[in-house]
């Protein structure tokens, strides 16, 4: 019994279950999800257009984006990824939100851009190599547990060409 006791009282280990896709890639949330990306009034889940115009014309200015291969990883609706497509990079999006990934492929087709969306999870999935430019933007790197951290960081090594740039957690202060 007192066995059993012990089992009730144990506390979880810290990080011990990654439930990450369960809010993202939910159909019903991933719907609530998208309006609070395009919101325009918050910089939750995706900066405003503004923020996200500056950074992708930084990115631009310190790489030079135009004829880059670049995968955005967590790409969401492809605010970004359109973004770069429009100077000219070959740009692969990979989310989990299939919801997102319908979003941005009819944004994509609405601009007559052609960028690759790939629905997958980027801690699991064959990700794409030969890439210039691997990004994972908003502060996504930060919300994962240690371990997780460490599995992503050794997927992307596999990812870039060499000389190639990762970049994170990209933000801009007002
Ligand atoms: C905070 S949002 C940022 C979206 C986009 N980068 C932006 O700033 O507009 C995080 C995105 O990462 C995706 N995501 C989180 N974990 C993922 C994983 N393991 N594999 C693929 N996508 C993931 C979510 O579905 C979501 O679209």
């Amino acid at each position: 019994m007192y066995s059993d006791l012990n089992e009730f009282n144990r506390k979880p280990e810290p990080y011990s279950r990654h439930t990450t896709d369960m809010l993202w890639a939910d159909p019903w949330i991933a719907q609530k999800m998208l309006k609070v990306h395009l919101d325009e009034s918050t910089d939750l889940t995706s900066r405003r257009s503004q923020t996200i115009d500056d950074i992708v014309g930084w990115l631009d200015r310190k790489i030079g984006l135009s004829g880059k291969n670049v995968c955005d990883l967590g790409c969401g609706p492809g605010l970004y990824a359109r973004r770069m497509a429009a100077r000219g990079t070959r740009v692969i999006g990979v989310d989990f939100s299939a919801v997102s990934l319908d979003y941005a492929s009819s944004d994509a087709a609405a601009h007559n851009l052609d960028i690759e969306y790939r629905e997958a999870d980027y801690l699991i999935d064959d990700l794409p190599d030969a890439q210039d430019v691997i990004s994972l933007i908003w502060c996504d790197f930060c919300t994962l547990p240690p371990e997780k951290r460490h599995t992503l960081l050794e997927r992307i090594k596999g990812m870039p060409n060499p000389g190639g740039t990762f970049v994170h957690r990209l933000g801009v202060s007002r």
